[in-house]
């Protein structure tokens, strides 16, 4: 045995080292050491695209990696990447964009952190949507800031309101975050809210941090930038969804100019740069658009297969959500404890979903997300061990 894994500790740990685990991460560890003893699993626990990364941008980074140097870039990313995705803006959104205002970053998550530090003092408040993606709540913990969440209704679409922020501003809280398509609900924003929250936001003083690593994955109406209702917001995105390079670990942040050389300096101090690499792949994906639109009608089809196949296989109460690959599912009919629901699902038939506490402490016993970012073989397999597994409860 090497007596350094149980060696005592010679301190107790910071506080912030109890942050609470990231689910749906501990669940596709277990799904994976079951595959690896040879179970077939089907994945509907992660949020990631089971494609790689498009063919144009594996085909920048197998050049960069022959031709370039690939050391530090700058820590505000490559300036060719902050152009090209300046340049996304006005082609996706018509919304103006200077690239001095781009920032690249490791994943949207390094994407939080930076601009959470910079926004937030210790014991500060940000309003978040519950549910929503758990790393908000944790990171914000980390930092000592504050969660202040919103419980959103399937009847505003799991959105908050101009009515929540006026009533929950106050003392010590600094902004509101929503993230539309949101996740786990793949819900959106629509008719307007985005817009209403933008202005109350501002009529307010409070920071709005729009969180987009979902946009370009809309099957109904395409989903709107903050940036097209207010130049102060500040938007997180990512290629790791729509742009299938989850592990590449590249994302960026839209920020007002006040807080670029702020976020420069947290970014060279904390993360140096982000991955060269996988900045010069980044940019051959915009070149990939057909593939990923290839990619994102999968996700469509899977999306219809779903909603139309769980009903009869006993998960009834769904929202079809308007964006991601996400449905959030009410089981509350089976149980009164989705984490041990989930157990059981990935324990007797092989089918890893994710248990609601993950995103909503308060309601998410009631609850689970299903990933439907899988192969369309999977999602059919899948329906059909939920309907048998289900039928005989
Ligand atoms: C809503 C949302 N935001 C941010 C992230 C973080 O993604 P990444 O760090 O890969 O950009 C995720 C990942 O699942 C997410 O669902």
């Amino acid at each position: 045995m090497d007596s350094t894994l149980s060696a005592p500790l010679p301190r107790p740990l910071a506080h912030r080292s109890s942050v609470d685990p990231f689910i749906v991460m501990d669940v596709m560890g277990e799904a994976n050491a079951r595959e690896a003893k040879g179970e077939d699993i089907i994945h509907m626990e992660v949020g990631q695209p089971a494609t790689p990364a498009p063919r144009a941008a594996r085909e920048r980074a197998q050049a960069a990696l022959a031709n370039d140097r690939l050391g530090y870039t700058e820590a505000l990313g490559l300036p060719s990447l902050r152009e090209r995705i300046a340049l996304d803006y006005g082609e996706r959104y018509g919304v103006s964009v200077p690239p001095e205002r781009v920032v690249v970053t490791a994943g949207s998550s390094a994407g939080f952190v930076l601009a959470f530090l910079a926004l937030l003092a210790p014991g500060d408040a940000l309003m978040l949507p519950s549910p929503g993606y758990p790393c908000y709540r944790h990171i914000l913990k980390v930092l000592g800031a504050r969660a202040l969440l919103v419980a959103t209704g399937q009847e505003a679409r799991w959105m908050p309101t101009e009515g929540d922020v006026e009533r929950l501003a106050g003392e010590g809280v600094a902004g509101l975050l929503v993230a539309s398509p949101n996740n786990p609900t793949g819900t959106m924003a629509v008719g307007g809210r985005l817009h209403e929250l933008a202005r109350a936001c501002r009529r307010l003083g409070l920071w709005l941090v729009s969180d987009e690593i979902y946009h370009g994955l809309d099957y109904d109406q395409p989903a709107e930038t903050a940036l097209a209702f207010w130049d102060a917001a500040i938007v997180v995105n990512s290629f790791s969804k729509y742009f299938s390079m989850t592990g590449w670990r590249v994302g960026w942040l839209v920020v007002p100019e006040g807080l670029v050389r702020p976020i420069e300096r947290l970014a060279q101090n904390l993360y140096i740069s982000p991955p060269a690499i996988s900045q010069h792949a980044a940019l051959g994906a915009f070149d990939a658009i057909e593939e990923l639109e290839a990619i994102k009608s999968v996700y469509a089809a899977n999306r219809a297969l779903l909603l139309h196949e769980l009903p009869g296989a006993g998960l009834t109460d769904i929202l079809p959500a308007d964006g991601a690959f996400y449905l959030y599912a009410d089981v509350s009919q089976y149980t009164a404890d989705s984490a041990s629901f989930a157990k059981r699902m990935l324990k007797e038939i092989g089918v890893a979903i994710t248990p609601g506490i993950d995103f909503d402490p308060e309601r998410g016993h009631r609850f689970v997300r299903l990933s439907y970012a899988g192969a369309p073989t999977a999602m059919r397999e899948a329906c059909r061990r939920i309907r048998s597994w289900i039928k005989a409860k």
